[in-house]
């Protein structure tokens, strides 16, 4: 076991509360065997979890936003009862551009563009979604570019990963793959037109279709959704102001007086063949699954009806992500095929994120929906998880505990299970008050009846974005 060192962040940390305590970046690479396990880890649970999040190197040049640092994966290897954790940048382009800089080179999105950095003024950090496709584990960036490769289960990056030269432009986080086919759906956004383009790989990972789809402008999207023959794709009224965009100035709009469209088309369907069903502006971060059943489409996700209200920090509803204040719901909308019109219902009066579900129903009929409860806290944090029937909107909730921070919970299939939650839930989790943090596992059949087994993780593992489950015999059809 290499030397295990409490010590959080080398990087500076100005008045930006994402840069402190649980969410200050660590700067040790290390790997830690033979954790210390409380409870039992489940015989028919052998794979690795990881998740992703932005982790600076460097001390920030200009504003830092919570979006803007180096992706770091944080593992923990469970097999045969033993778990080892391990922790890696992920080594970009960038990274390894300031690496040799010995500084931050790129500024941030709280800052004017700097359109003279190789590659586009922003960083490709890699540091929000990973996903695991066709043997092959990608880092994925929310603006999208290209994915970056890693190797499991040491986590080192094999590089930029553009489908052998097949990928027309990026590839944005939140792919989706489709259990029965093995394609993978994605999209890609921009500020320069196409707006937005949409594709498919096949199971072997090569990219059989890619379309563009018509926007009325630039617009920041983040999720799709997929049905057994459509994807959905999203026109949300939020972007970066145009006016100020053509002086060379970023600063995030939501226009409430616009509608926000649900794009339908078909799964290898040109993109001048999308159906846009209409309705009120709404914002949202994540999807959890959409299906066909008769004429509809029924879509489940995490609706925000403002993301950018009112609040005593923000009287004036300036956009300040730093803060990152959210209100999503989980709602369901059915669109009618046959009559064009849409139906939305919130199933549920608490606001959670980060949703995840067990991804082999993924785009036909499911039940369940885990989502991390979100604290009434000045940034964003997920206090507890809950797992709701999204049938009724029914749930059960395991709640953390005081100062106890957890976040996306992974769904990872009991070897042999059959029923949709046979299986467990993992989330890293930040216990504040002691400077501790831990991989808790806990069963998705009882959720209420807290962790079956706690990991204790040998360094802080600062508070992060999205998780993947990847099982020993994923594992084994890795392909490098
Ligand atoms: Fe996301």
């Amino acid at each position: 076991m290499e030397p295990v060192n409490m010590q959080a962040a080398t990087t500076v940390a100005e008045d930006n509360p994402y840069l402190q305590g649980k969410f200050a970046p660590v700067s040790n690479e290390i790997t830690a065997e033979n954790l210390e396990v409380r409870g039992e880890l489940p015989a028919d649970l052998s794979g690795i979890f990881l998740r992703n999040s932005p982790n600076p190197k460097h001390a920030p040049k200009g504003r830092y936003h919570w979006f803007d640092g180096d992706g770091m994966i944080h593992a923990v290897h469970i097999r045969d009862g033993k778990a080892t954790y391990r922790n890696r940048y992920v080594r970009t382009r960038g990274f390894e551009r300031e690496e040799a800089a010995g500084e931050a080179v790129y500024t941030g999105i709280m800052e004017r563009p700097d359109f003279t950095q190789p590659g586009g003024p922003f960083k490709n950090t890699g540091n929000t979604d990973l996903h695991y496709h066709a043997g092959k584990l990608l880092a994925l960036w929310w603006l999208g570019g290209k994915a970056h490769r890693l190797r499991l289960p040491d986590l080192e990056t094999l590089g930029e990963w553009d489908f052998c030269g097949q990928l027309s432009r990026g590839i944005a986080s939140h792919p989706k793959t489709d259990p029965r086919t093995g394609e993978m759906m994605f999209f890609d956004f921009s500020v320069l037109p196409p707006f937005m383009t949409y594709g498919v790989a096949n199971a072997a990972g090569e990219i059989t279709h890619q379309t563009p789809i018509e926007l009325p402008g630039a617009r920041l999207q983040h999720d799709i959704a997929i049905t057994e023959n459509y994807t959905l794709l999203f026109d949300m009224p939020m972007f970066w102001d145009p006016e100020l965009l053509v002086q060379g100035k970023t600063k995030v709009v939501f226009d409430r007086s616009m509608p926000a469209r649900i794009g339908v088309i078909g799964r290898h369907a040109p993109g001048d063949t999308i159906r846009w069903f209409d309705t009120g502006a709404f914002y949202m971060y994540h999807t959890i699954n959409a299906w066909e059943e008769g004429d509809e489409i029924v879509l489940v996700g995490c609706r925000i009806d403002d993301p950018v209200p009112a609040s005593r920090e923000n009287p004036k509803r300036i956009p300040r992500l730093n803060f990152l204040q959210l209100d999503p719901y989980l709602t369901r909308w059915r669109l009618n095929l046959k009559t064009g019109l849409v139906k939305e219902e919130q199933l549920d009066d608490v606001p959670s994120e980060f949703p995840r579900t067990n991804d082999s129903l993924l785009g036909i009929r499911q039940r369940f929906s885990y989502n991390p409860r979100i604290a009434r806290a000045p940034q964003l944090l997920f206090d507890g998880l809950i797992k709701y029937d999204t049938e009724n909107g029914d749930s059960s909730t395991w709640a953390y505990g005081e100062k106890r921070w957890g976040g996306e919970a992974s769904f990872a299939p009991a070897i042999g299970g059959s029923a949709e939650d046979d299986g467990y839930l993992i989330t890293f989790l930040y216990d504040e008050g002691r400077n501790q943090s831990e991989l808790l596992v806990m069963d998705a059949r009882d959720l209420a009846a807290g962790p079956v087994a706690t990991i204790i993780i040998p360094q802080r593992v600062p508070i992060g974005y999205h998780t993947q489950w990847v099982s020993e015999a994923e594992l084994a059809a890795q392909v490098v």
